[in-house]
């Protein structure tokens, strides 16, 4: 018998646990994977209320949430505090660290190490890596310490510059033609799932009848086992420029300057606090606080000892 699917609103421990084998489930069924990335606490309530299936710790953090220009600078240590914040949020969902730049490529030692770091310190169930070409050997080695991997090629944003900007890839049949030989590779060394990042449809639907593990996609068409969107643009939490792959479902960012501009108005205005947002203290308690005011020298003369 098969699991019944994730409903969002159904409390936690009514809805099962989301595994590697629930994926490949999933993916047998036919039934979409649903995948967002998280960075604290909140996000990961959100997603966790709302259904999702796997939770991804993204190296995007590095400009949804630190500001940066590019997914380049973010560090392990910072990826580690996210991912354990957003780890505490979740009760069902699968929750992927996505190891930054510089954590794995210099030899597989430093892969395993740092992807160890992900479930040790920070809870993680597995970990993400970018492309194909050395980054298989890197996989390969995580995997064979028992720790579940899942690749990402097509527009791999770490190498963005290489790749000759943030662009769709995979537009001539000679790159598509690398694009399935990475995800083959990947596929080969025992990664449980595979993200295809801004790929033509057409050349995912050519990809995916070779598949054997789920392929979950951003900007890669209709034909993959489930979608990914980064969290911050799928709610417009920032006001930025978005990728033509990215569906807005909500303007998360113009409620909450609204919001906070209702707050400003009504502190000028000094129409906050209200009675309901203060303290009270017994009239007597208050009588003796006031009585001890009126001194004419305070310093040094209070009645309650300390
Ligand atoms: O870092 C990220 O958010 C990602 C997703 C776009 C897959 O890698």
């Amino acid at each position: 018998m098969s699991t019944p699917p994730r409903v969002p609103g159904t409390p936690p421990d009514e809805r099962p646990k989301v595994t590697i084998p629930r994926l490949a489930e999933m993916r047998g069924l036919g039934e979409p994977i649903a995948m967002v990335t998280a960075y604290d606490h909140p996000s990961a309530r959100v997603a966790e209320a709302a259904g999702v299936d796997i939770v991804l710790v993204g190296d995007s953090a590095a400009m949804t949430v630190l500001g940066h220009d590019t997914t380049v600078p973010v560090g392990m240590d910072e990826m580690l505090m996210l991912a354990a914040a957003v780890r505490r949020g979740l009760d069902t969902a699968f929750l992927i660290g996505d190891m930054p730049f510089g954590s794995y490529e210099n030899s597989n030692e430093q892969a395993v190490t740092n992807a160890q770091r992900f479930v040790k310190e920070a809870g993680c169930d597995a970990v993400k890596l970018e492309r194909g070409g050395a980054s298989v050997d890197r996989a390969r080695a995580i995997v064979r310490a028992g720790i579940p991997v899942m690749g990402h090629v097509g527009l791999t944003p770490q190498t963005a510059t290489a790749l000759g900007g943030y662009k769709a890839q995979g537009r001539t049949g000679e790159r598509a033609a690398q694009i399935a030989e990475d995800a083959f590779a990947l596929q080969a060394i025992g990664c449980f799932a595979i993200v295809f990042e801004a790929v033509p449809a057409a050349v995912t639907e050519a990809i995916m009848p070779h598949m054997e593990v789920p392929v979950i996609g951003i900007g890669a068409g209709a034909a993959t086992d489930g979608q990914v969107l980064v969290f911050h643009d799928l709610l417009g939490i920032h006001d930025g420029h978005t990728a033509r792959f990215v569906k807005r479902y909500a303007d998360v960012h113009a409620a909450m300057v609204e919001g906070v501009a209702a707050y400003v108005a009504d502190v000028r205005a000094r129409r906050f606090p209200e009675g309901s947002h203060t303290y009270s203290i017994d009239p007597d308690e208050l009588d003796a606080f006031r009585r001890y005011l009126e001194q004419d020298s305070l310093a040094g003369t209070s009645p309650w000892d300390w």
